[in-house]
């Protein structure tokens, strides 16, 4: 196939992309989204400070935006996130304790309600693993919760929409030897073992030189896979240019075809211009929307 999306889905997988409401209107950043790409993820406007700005007083114009574009150009959503520390409005940076932990039952349930039957899958929990060697949970106001504070999130968002898939999403993540990566499978492993309910691992797989693609990524992947959950690659971007950054976009896209749960790939933006990283060429598009070097790399290996 021609596209990337068209490509996946001959393995019955998808390809999306982050997108952002106000590039909307942008026809060159349109036109691409909408011959390539094949599942869709909010770059921000579903993140709780977008979503519930007020307390109880929810705001969805802009999330609607990329959801109605989504399914009128026949494209499915990656719905992000519901539970996280950061991006959260001002309200709730100032709760705690079980205020705090009723405000995100509520927070959850009203969107994952809102949005029910329209979302594939529900990045539920964003980044609850702390970086370094320990293994353990990144302290946040939902962490101070207490540590049950994920598995209600999950248990939250099945009673919303039976149907989404619930996946928990992280960063470094990616390289098996890691403590957060060692510290994530374990959670996923009890979640199993106890039937809380949890779908899929997204590995967000921002990539640079200080944080390369992993020899042992698919290992990673095919470990949490045997797990019994889907795995997803939920915020793909790397660093470089030429050659080289097409060999590790094309390495990160065959080690998803060789797991056969890993359902997909999304990049996080379009072109490089669209990009969140300020400096820097990580994505398959150049700023004027030419296929770069590393998008023919990802669709040879599609
Ligand atoms: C980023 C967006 O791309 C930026 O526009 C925003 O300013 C900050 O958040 N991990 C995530 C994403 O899960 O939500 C982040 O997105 C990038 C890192």
């Amino acid at each position: 196939a021609t596209t990337l999306g068209a490509s996946a889905q001959q393995s019955g997988r998808y390809f999306g992309t982050a997108v952002a409401a106000n590039k909307l209107s942008d026809s060159t950043y349109v036109g691409i989204l909408n011959r390539e790409f094949d599942m869709v993820t909010a770059e921000n406007e579903m993140k709780i400070d977008a979503t519930e700005p007020n307390q109880n007083q929810f705001s969805f114009g802009n999330a609607d935006r990329i959801v109605n574009h989504a399914i009128s150009q026949g494209k499915r959503v990656r719905g992000h996130t519901l539970a996280w520390y950061s991006q959260q409005p001002g309200w709730m940076q100032r709760m705690e304790g079980s205020a705090l932990r009723q405000a995100m039952i509520n927070h959850i349930t009203q969107v994952a309600s809102y949005y029910k039957g329209k979302i594939y899958a529900w990045d539920v929990v964003n980044e609850a693993f702390a970086d370094g060697s320990s293994g353990g949970r990144r302290d946040s106001n939902l962490q101070r919760t207490g540590n049950d504070w994920i598995e209600v999130a999950f248990r939250t968002a099945r009673a919303a929409d039976p149907n989404a898939k619930l996946c928990y999403n992280d960063y470094n993540t990616d390289d098996w030897t890691h403590a957060k990566t060692q510290g994530v499978y374990r959670m996923v492993q009890d979640f199993k073992q106890r039937g809380v309910p949890i779908d899929c691992v997204g590995f967000q797989s921002h990539f640079n030189p200080q944080s390369p693609v992993p020899s042992n990524y698919q290992t990673t992947l095919q470990n949490f896979a045997n797990l019994g959950v889907d795995v997803q690659i939920t915020e793909l971007d790397i660093e470089g240019s030429g050659s080289a950054q097409a060999q590790n976009y094309q390495r990160v896209t065959q080690a998803c075809l060789a797991v056969a749960r890993c359902a997909g790939i999304t990049v996080w933006g379009i072109r490089d211009s669209d990009s969140w990283r300020s400096s820097g060429t990580p994505l398959l598009f150049d700023g004027s929307g030419n296929k770069k070097a590393a998008y023919t790399a990802v669709l040879d290996a599609l």
